[in-house]
């Protein structure tokens, strides 16, 4: 028996409550003596119990079963999912990737996740993973959590229908979804296959940025962050819970699906956001803000205004500016910036970036248009806006450098010759 309960709360990490029975959740107290319907009150704790206030993330869960319940965890195996982010020296060479191809055989999300590159680790609690999946079969029997971190989520193609403990998400490209780290969920594909990319954030949770002087509204809207409502299933059978635990994949036999949440209320749960309702701020002058003003969400580090992550995307928009470069800047940056592209074309490069592909630039190296994209731009005539439509790229930029895997760095994505989009750029200095 299941009770499949669809639609969602608005806010952003606010204190939601959700009952798919009525009158579960009890008044007054978390843990009463005895839970109405013989369920059983659990908490799960996102952050540290005397975390701040306003930083401070749990949730009650009134379940069927506890979570403890499920037999002992065996290795998986070696798997393509995993932090081993020092197989390979860091490389200060800018790298791109073709898109990952579906796979051949069938092949579920969990198993349809390769390591792309990351930095720091869970047993630091900083950092992150950064992975690609390319799934074409729904999880069966097969449950997940990540213990190492959240995971954020980035479909590429096709939909995923989300099945966590407090309730199911349903997202499609141009949307994310965030799991909070140890959250139990299933994957099932409705189109019959996805793609896309996930970050897994090791360090604090992702929250949405302070605006400083842009004031109290623009950028991602927190009414615009939808959380599920409770939605259980009472199922028995030959199960498996799949755990991401300091950087390996373990594998137990579970009897019953963990998904048997009835009721939940706290302000530790999954959400999704739809990208395309990104309030895009820019210049109505000159020049270019940096490109901070396109953050979605940050994750703070330990060093004020210098995040361990920010989740960035560079959404359809109208260009204004006069006597400027429109399209991004050469530069190099402290920070590092992994990009994928969602849809469309991003307006630095003419070619070689495409949807479902990937880039790298990490800290201090240079980067910027190509030759074909700065000599069209500088002849661009600025009398008239460009309106960027149809496209939707995305960063993840972390203060620590992105190291490549091995098997990113082995596969036949990887493009050898993208050096070679700024080798034809000219000289046009002249000294008088
Ligand atoms: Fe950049």
């Amino acid at each position: 028996m299941s009770n499949q309960a669809r639609g969602y709360q608005s806010g952003f990490g606010n204190e939601f409550a959700s009952e798919a029975i009525e009158g579960v959740l009890p008044k007054g107290q978390n843990s009463p003596q005895q839970v109405a319907h013989g369920l059983y009150a659990e908490q799960v704790s996102g952050t540290a119990f005397t975390a701040p206030r306003h930083l401070n993330r749990r949730s009650w869960l009134y379940r069927i079963r506890p979570a403890a319940m499920h037999e002992p965890f065996e290795p998986l195996g070696k798997a393509s999912f995993h932090n081993r982010f020092e197989e390979a020296p860091a490389t200060p060479n800018q790298l791109r990737w073709d898109p990952w191809p579906m796979p051949a055989e069938p092949t579920d999300f969990i198993d349809g996740i390769v390591t792309i590159a990351g930095n720091g680790g869970p047993a630091e609690q900083g950092g992150c993973g950064i992975h690609v999946y390319a799934a074409n079969r729904s999880m069966e029997g097969r449950f997940f959590y990540d213990a190492d971190g959240e995971l954020l989520i980035v479909p590429q193609e096709g939909r995923l229908v989300l099945a966590t403990e407090l309730g199911v998400l349903e997202v499609k490209p141009l949307e994310i979804a965030v799991i909070p780290r140890g959250i139990r969920f299933r994957v099932e594909l409705p189109d019959g296959q996805a793609r896309g990319y996930i970050c897994e954030n090791f360090g604090a949770l992702l929250r949405l940025p302070d605006l400083g002087p842009i004031g109290a509204n623009s950028m991602a809207l927190p009414r615009d962050f939808l959380t599920p409502h409770a939605a259980y299933e009472d199922v028995e059978g030959a199960f498996e819970l799949v755990a991401k635990f300091q950087g390996n994949l373990w594998s137990a036999k579970i009897n019953h699906s963990p998904l048997d949440v009835v009721a939940w209320h706290g302000n530790y749960a999954p959400y999704k956001y739809d990208l395309t309702l990104y309030n895009t701020v820019g210049s109505i002058s000159v020049d270019h803000p940096d490109p901070s003003i396109f953050t979605v969400l940050t994750s703070a580090s330990d060093t004020p205004g210098t995040a361990n992550i920010d989740f960035v995307i560079f959404p359809p928009r109208w260009l204004v500016a006069e006597h400027t470069f429109r399209p991004p800047y050469f530069h190099r940056n402290v920070a590092s910036e992994f990009m994928g592209l969602i849809q469309g074309a991003y307006d630095a490069k003419a070619g070689g970036f495409v949807p479902g592909g990937a880039s790298l630039h990490n800290c201090m190296s240079g980067h910027g248009p190509d030759e074909a994209s700065f000599e069209k731009a500088t002849q661009a005539d600025l009398s008239k806006p460009d309106h960027l439509t149809g496209t939707m790229a995305f960063m993840f930029e972390t203060r620590k450098v992105i190291r490549p895997t091995l098997q990113a760095l082995g596969a036949p994505q990887l493009q050898g010759d993208y050096y070679q989009c700024w080798q034809g750029i000219q000289k046009h200095f002249k000294e008088s």
